[in-house]
């Protein structure tokens, strides 16, 4: 019985801080414009999944700004209506591909958003950033795993 419990709270030590990552998730982006990972991995059990990015660069935002957005859909095409939909939208289409986003940020500024993932289905999603310009660089894939 002791060893029954201290497998338990091994398992649970080892379980927990893991659970707890794979919710609250951080990517940051510079000056260079390129976001510092490429894949970000969540938990699909969190129910809600919260993305923080911080521009660790200074420039202003209309010059370098950067936002993260999650799509479903093809990342060229949401770019161009990212870039139509303007400034005063973040560069953030309103549009039914776009699952998650943040508003753009500049030098030395966070943002955040929360997605329900119980809504979405197990694998691989894009994000980019729609800031014009920057999406061939700065993209990468969200896996939502199980
Ligand atoms: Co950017």
């Amino acid at each position: 019985m002791k060893r029954l419990s201290a497998l338990l709270l091994l398992a649970l030590s080892a379980l927990m801080p893991a659970a707890a990552q794979a919710c609250e998730l951080q990517i940051n982006a510079g000056d260079n414009m390129m976001y510092d990972r490429s894949e970000l991995r969540a938990d699909a059990d969190c129910g809600e999944v919260s993305v923080t990015l911080t521009h660790t660069g200074s420039l202003d935002p209309r010059q370098m700004g950067h936002n993260w957005v999650l799509i479903s859909g093809e990342r060229k095409a949401i770019a161009r209506a990212g870039i139509a939909a303007g400034p005063d939208n973040d560069y953030v289409p309103g549009d039914e591909r776009v699952i998650a986003a943040t508003r753009i940020v500049g030098g030395g500024e966070s943002a955040s958003v929360t997605i329900d993932v119980s809504e979405l289905a197990p694998g691989s999603y894009t994000f980019l950033c729609t800031f014009p310009g920057h999406s061939a660089v700065m993209n990468g894939t969200l896996v939502l795993q199980r």
